[in-house]
């Protein structure tokens, strides 16, 4: 089966800081990937570098068979790819509802009519009680919905999650793993950024490792958390502290 999304030797500087290295990466439809890794890793470099928001300095990026690496964040919106960021910035002078519409009618060129798609997502993440608040009014987390609101909206194959668990209680955080839960089990592929890892681990089938812009880990999520390695770059317990 064609993987969803394939990199290929990716690469990025800032000037001369190699921020994101030969990175190799394949994803398969409907796969749910979770990224870890430590603060300035590089892991929302990498979203930047898939959703086009940057274009690598180096190597291919390749959405459903096609070669997508020149082509800009709206365009690979259009294909596809949805994305939340991890600062959120939504249309502050627009309603929650006017947001989704407006990235619905934005992600699928205008074809649809997006009305009744909209309701169920803001139903789905929690916001339907706020449809008619001015987004500049909600609160952060509140916002961090919205973030997944918005890229749900745009009817994504590909959904980027950047830590949008950060800062919730944990019933905030279950209703979170529920909704991702069922976008999941729609099809849709995933890759979730995420420091709250028992979250993630509810969802994904596999985790990589980011440090210091590589992969340096990979596999089945619980064996790769138990990877001395891991240990030592994610959590700063040494390696020979683990083996006493
Ligand atoms: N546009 C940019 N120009 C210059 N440096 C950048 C730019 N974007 C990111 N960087 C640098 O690249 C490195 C990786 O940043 P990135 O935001 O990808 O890390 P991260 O893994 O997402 O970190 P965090 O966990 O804190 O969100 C950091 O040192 C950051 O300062
Ligand atoms: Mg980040």
């Amino acid at each position: 089966m064609t993987p969803i999304l394939t990199m290929r030797g990716v690469n990025r500087f800032f000037g001369t800081f190699h921020v994101t290295q030969d990175i190799d990466l394949d994803l398969a439809p409907g796969e749910a990937l979770g990224v870890i890794g430590p603060n300035g890793a590089g892991k929302s470099t990498l979203f930047n570098l898939i959703a086009g928001t940057l274009p690598p300095s180096s190597g291919t990026v390749a959405f459903r068979g096609r070669d997508v690496t020149r082509l800009p964040a709206s365009e690979r919106c259009h294909l596809g790819v949805g994305r939340s960021f991890q600062i959120p910035h939504p249309f502050t002078g627009m309603t929650v509802y006017e947001n989704l519409l407006a990235a619905s009618v934005f992600g699928r060129s205008g074809h649809d009519v997006p009305e009744e798609a909209c309701r169920d997502i803001l139903e789905m993440t929690g916001l339907l009680k706020n449809a008619n608040r001015p987004a500049g009014s909600l609160t952060l987390l509140e916002r961090k919905r919205l973030e997944l609101a918005r890229a749900l909206a745009t009817g994504p194959q590909l959904l980027l999650l950047d830590e949008i668990a950060g800062g919730l209680t944990e019933a905030e955080c279950q209703e979170l793993v529920a909704t991702i839960s069922a976008v999941r089990d729609s099809g849709v592929s995933i890759i979730w950024i995420e420091h709250v890892v028992h979250a993630l681990l509810a969802i994904v089938s596999r985790l990589i490792v980011i440090d210091f812009g590589k992969i340096v880990a990979q596999g089945e999520p619980r064996a790769v958390m138990a990877d001395p390695l891991v240990r030592e770059i994610y959590m700063g317990i040494p390696a020979d502290e683990d083996a006493a």
